[in-house]
């Protein structure tokens, strides 16, 4: 593909119907284990998730491809979103679809009272952790496996 940027891109939920194109999502890669992670939660926990009912995706499409998504859960106690996973397919990374996708989320946390958008992300994950801090994001120190507890707070 050789678009030269997400700006045509529609942003729509993602539903259990879109299981396949789910699966079919690649973001991975061997030498970042927490991308193999997010990858792996994608393919086998994600269209699982979506059926049962809680937890919620958006995505960024090219007609019917599906090139980003994020996936979270609304809480009332407390009244924050938690960020699951955020992923771009590797093909089009670093065109802005994980920037326009999180902003998309923290508006919809925003519109649904929520105080704070909040994820766990690899302390090695430089792209991750770059993008929540241009956001407003607050991290604190990393757990005994390496992850951060991010909060970008939304009211
Ligand atoms: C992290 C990830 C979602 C970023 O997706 P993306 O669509 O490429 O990100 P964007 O193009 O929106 O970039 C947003 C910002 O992230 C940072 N960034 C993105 N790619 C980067 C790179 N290769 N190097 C350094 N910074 C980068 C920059 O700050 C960038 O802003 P800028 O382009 O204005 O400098 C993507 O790399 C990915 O899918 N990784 C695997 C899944 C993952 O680890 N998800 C997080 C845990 S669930």
């Amino acid at each position: 593909m050789t678009e030269p940027n997400a700006g045509h891109l529609r942003v729509a939920a993602v539903t259990a119907d879109d299981a396949a194109l789910l699966r079919a999502l690649r973001c991975g890669r061997i030498d970042a284990p927490w991308t193999v992670e997010a990858e792996d939660y994608i393919h086998l926990t994600l269209p699982s998730e979506l059926r049962s009912g809680g937890t919620r995706a958006t995505g960024l499409w090219n007609g019917n491809d599906l090139v980003a998504v994020a996936a979270w859960r609304m809480e009332t106690a407390p009244p924050v979103c938690r960020c699951f996973c955020l992923a771009t397919a590797l093909a089009w990374q670093r065109r802005g679809c994980a920037r326009r996708l999180k902003t998309s989320v923290l508006a919809q946390a925003k519109a649904e009272g929520k105080i704070a958008v909040t994820s766990l992300v690899h302390e090695d994950n430089a792209v991750m952790r770059r993008l929540n801090a241009e956001l407003g994001g607050i991290e604190d120190s990393p757990d005994e496996d390496g992850y951060h507890l991010i909060s970008i707070r939304v009211s």
